[in-house]
């Protein structure tokens, strides 16, 4: 028998224990085909399970003995101080959740001194969300078929009091999830990308019979090293550009005056058959030098996951899943629940291991497993 959907509670439910705990509850406040197009990754989900593989290869040594009485998770990125390095990664249509969506998520940031990451394509303006009073928040930006629809968004972006650009360079073109595919799932009529709904779109946009869809149709409107530079040399704000998995681009994008990066293969969602996320970590801060803004997402479901970043080489991390699936259980209270949990999660990993700041982290050496 096919089972009632829940409402989001306005309280935790007692059965929650751990952060990833919310990944299975959600099952029950999430929509089958929803929550099959938020799980999923692309093509076979290959790269989807090595990023969760990758993290159960190394092994963390406790040290015994140590004070860590003055122990904290704080650290500064791009000029501001931070509590603790967890953030919230710009995730779409985040009413496939929650009624408010990105409203709710944005709430939860701000009490939990966390960072917020607006995504191009949320259900909710990016104006709409400034005006929550999220301190700590970016804009992740999409380039738009048109550059003045994409310069638009910027000069947006700035007005509402973003403080960083995150471009995400890695979703140009991809493969649907299989499993949102035979689930069916379609985009509900409530949930609109409104911040670029009004944009004109490319008239041009047909493709010659002699023409590839790929090459000269999808691939026709994404954006190159040039348009880079051009949005670089376009904004005062810092552009950090998400979605790198070489240690060549990592190490270009520092050279053309990105303000960071975050190594990122999407959650899985983008190139099926994409190396893990963690696995490209280390060599990508040898690349860039020990002082470059390097974050990391795709896989984190605990304190432990983000130690395990952090001493390979991340600055701070970002949490995509995990955020969806605390929204739709609990909205704001979920997600700031959720970032708790991680924040203790991590801290207890830390207490530990003998470290007690973050800097600790990064000069411990993990086994591997
Ligand atoms: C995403 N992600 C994403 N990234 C981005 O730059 N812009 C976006 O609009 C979206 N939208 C989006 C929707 C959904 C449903 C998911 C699951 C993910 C990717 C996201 O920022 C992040 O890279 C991954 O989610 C990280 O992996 P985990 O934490 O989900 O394992």
């Amino acid at each position: 028998e096919k089972q009632q959907l829940l409402s989001p509670l306005n309280y935790i439910p007692a059965d929650i224990q751990s952060a990833q705990d919310y990944e299975y509850l959600a099952r029950r406040f999430i929509a089958a085909p929803n929550y099959e197009y938020i799980a999923g990754g692309s093509g076979r989900d290959q790269t989807l399970a090595s990023n969760l593989a990758a993290f159960n290869k190394w092994a963390v040594c406790p040290r015994i003995l140590c004070d860590v009485t003055k122990g904290h998770t704080g650290f500064n990125l791009l000029n501001r101080e931070y509590a603790h390095p967890i953030f919230l990664a710009p995730v779409a249509y985040q009413k496939l959740a929650h009624p408010l969506g990105e409203i709710e998520s944005a709430r939860a940031a701000e009490a939990m001194q966390s960072c917020f990451i607006s995504s191009t394509l949320a259900t909710q303006s990016l104006e709409t969300i400034a005006a929550t009073g999220a301190e700590a928040k970016w804009f992740q930006l999409y380039f738009q078929p048109k550059l003045e629809a994409t310069l638009d968004l910027v000069r947006r972006a700035e007005t509402a009091g973003y403080s960083a650009l995150v471009v995400t360079v890695d979703a140009s073109i991809r493969m649907p999830s299989l499993g949102a595919l035979r689930a069916q799932f379609k985009m509900p009529d409530e949930c609109v990308a409104v911040n670029v709904q009004h944009y004109e779109i490319n008239p041009s946009a047909e493709i010659a019979a002699n023409e590839s869809r790929i090459f000269q149709g999808a691939m026709r409107e994404a954006p190159t090293w040039a348009d880079l530079e051009w949005l670089i040399s376009e904004t005062n704000l810092p552009v950090i550009v998400k979605g790198v998995l070489h240690p060549v681009d990592a190490l270009k994008l520092k050279n053309v005056g990105a303000a960071g990066i975050v190594v990122s293969n999407h959650g899985g969602r983008s190139l099926d058959g994409a190396p893990a996320s963690l696995d490209c970590l280390a060599a990508i801060r040898a690349a860039v030098g020990d002082d470059y803004p390097v974050l990391f997402d795709s896989g984190i479901r605990s304190g432990l996951d983000i130690f395990k970043a952090i001493a390979l080489g991340a600055d701070a991390v970002l949490i995509g899943r995990l955020q969806v699936y605390a929204l739709s259980v609990a909205g704001a209270l979920g997600v700031a629940h959720m970032l708790r949990l991680l924040r203790e999660e991590l801290e207890l990993c830390m207490a530990q291991t003998g470290c007690a700041t973050l800097d600790d982290i990064r000069n411990t050496r993990l086994q591997s497993a």
